[in-house]
């Protein structure tokens, strides 16, 4: 067994040696003599017996875990249906997002809803949490305040209170006095998350940490605390738009990819039932380079729109700028126009934004992005009513998508009349939208802007 006396601060990694470089995630500068990360089994188990452990068959019927719901249509389902007892959560998001806004608004619904909730800030004094509660409206809930971040303080509170649920804002700010480490380190970031999450195992008490990110979206600290807690939930959006998603990265308890949507207030967050028509009320009448996305988010269908700007670079090196989508996806589309469709890109500054501060990962959303890249350089509008959805592989092919259904219901509830899809029907009507056929990216360019 390896000893490892180096740790990378990011992702947790051991390291027999110092290097400047972690070749676990390949960041620079994170490695840090901070002891070794397990101390894992120095000598064979030897001839000692264990107990044994209980076996059991598959068949036998469990319960379903028990769930407390807060009342917040858009938090339970991204839950999975309420919160679970005993379990550990992990909140993650930027700075100033408004994970503590969440968290206060959603223990104060669980503590109306009959459970006792202690609220453990490290961050704010108690007085700071009440008056933000007075802003939100939320004085008459039953909820406990704390301010402390001695973990061996609050886990001792905790045994004598018995509370259902604890929220500890943040894990950052915690520290166990076992471990000589600043609030934050990797060590202690990792010993607090233990004994928090250890905690509500063997006291059936559910734990929601929250976790600040790192800019590029990893929880600061190590990962580790991811794979200790039950449930991870990100909470994102830009700083500068209403919108904030709560998003289900890891859930023991229910679907991954679940997205709850929010509204950031003068009164704290709202949820937004018809996430859809939001994200496509800022649409004016038809503009070149815009283009609707007919997506899904977790179990939901929900629309978003594609913006895309083209114009001639001034410099050597043209601008591909790409926000709320991924830009290694852009540079293949582009790529996948040039060679297949004969529409070149080169000497032409790309832009490309999802509308209000939405983020799209699904590869269904191809066609739309390049629809709206080549509506954009031709400075020609895409029809208003129409959606688009479809992969694009590197040949130029489309290939279809799961749930064509639900994204063409969800257009039809919100105006649409027709989409464009690869399907490999001739045209049909389904859900009161004209489903328009295309099979590859050169057939979508010519459909909607003749021959090029
Ligand atoms: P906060 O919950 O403190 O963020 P985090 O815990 O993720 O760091 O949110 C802070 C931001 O939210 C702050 O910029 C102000 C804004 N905000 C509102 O717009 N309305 C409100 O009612 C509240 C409480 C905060
Ligand atoms: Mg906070």
């Amino acid at each position: 067994m390896a000893k490892f006396s180096y740790t990378c601060s990011k992702c947790g990694t051991g390291h027999t040696k110092w290097a400047g470089q972690c070749d676990s995630c390949q960041s620079w500068n994170t490695l840090a003599d901070q002891g070794p990360l397990s101390a894992g089994p120095s000598k064979t188990l030897g001839s000692k017996r264990g107990r044994s452990i209980a076996l059991t068959d598959l068949a036998t019927i469990e319960e379903p875990p028990p769930r407390t719901k807060a009342g917040v249509a858009e938090l339970d389902r991204v839950l999975g249906g309420g919160l679970v007892q005993a379990s550990a959560l992990l909140v993650g998001g930027d700075p100033g997002i408004g994970k503590s806004t969440l968290l206060l608004q959603a223990a104060a619904k669980f503590a109306r809803n009959g459970l006792k909730v202690i609220y453990v800030s490290g961050e704010e004094a108690t007085a700071q949490v009440r008056m933000r509660a007075q802003r939100l409206g939320l004085t008459d809930s039953p909820l406990i305040l704390a301010a402390e971040t001695n973990l061996r303080d609050i886990l001792t509170t905790l045994d004598e209170e018995k509370p259902d649920l604890v929220i500890i804002d943040s894990i950052q700010t915690m520290w166990t006095d076992h471990i000589e480490a600043a609030p934050g380190s990797v060590s202690q970031v990792r010993s607090s998350a233990h004994e928090l999450t250890s905690y509500a195992k063997r006291k059936g008490v559910s734990v929601i940490m929250v976790g600040h990110v790192t800019k590029d979206g990893q929880i600061a600290g190590p990962r580790i605390v991811e794979h200790m807690v039950d449930t991870v939930l990100y909470f994102e959006g830009e700083r500068n738009h209403q919108f904030r998603l709560l998003r289900a990265v890891k859930n023991r308890f229910g679907p991954a990819d679940e997205i709850g949507v929010f509204e950031m207030t003068g009164k704290g967050l709202v949820e937004v039932k018809n996430p859809s028509a939001l994200f496509l009320s800022e649409r004016g009448k038809p503009t070149p380079g815009s283009a609707v996305f007919a997506g899904i988010e977790g179990t939901r269908p929900m629309l978003c729109e594609f913006q895309a700007l083209v114009a001639p670079s001034p410099h050597g090196q043209p601008r591909r700028s790409v926000v709320g989508w991924d830009g290694q996806r852009l540079a293949m589309i582009l790529a996948v126009l040039e060679s297949r469709c004969g529409i070149p890109f080169t000497g032409l500054d790309v832009y490309l934004n999802v509308a209000g501060g939405m983020r799209v990962t699904e590869p269904a959303a191809d066609l739309a992005v390049a629809a709206a890249l080549v509506s954009a350089r031709e400075d020609t509008p895409l029809p208003k009513d129409a959606v688009i959805f479809g992969e694009i592989s590197l040949s130029g092919a489309l290939r279809p998508v799961s749930q064509a259904e639900s994204r063409l219901k969800e257009a039809q509830k919100l105006g649409f009349y027709q989409a464009l899809a690869p399907t490999s029907k001739k045209i049909e009507t389904i859900a009161g939208i004209t489903l328009r056929p295309v099979t590859d990216l050169a057939s979508l360019v010519e459909e909607l802007f003749g021959p090029c």
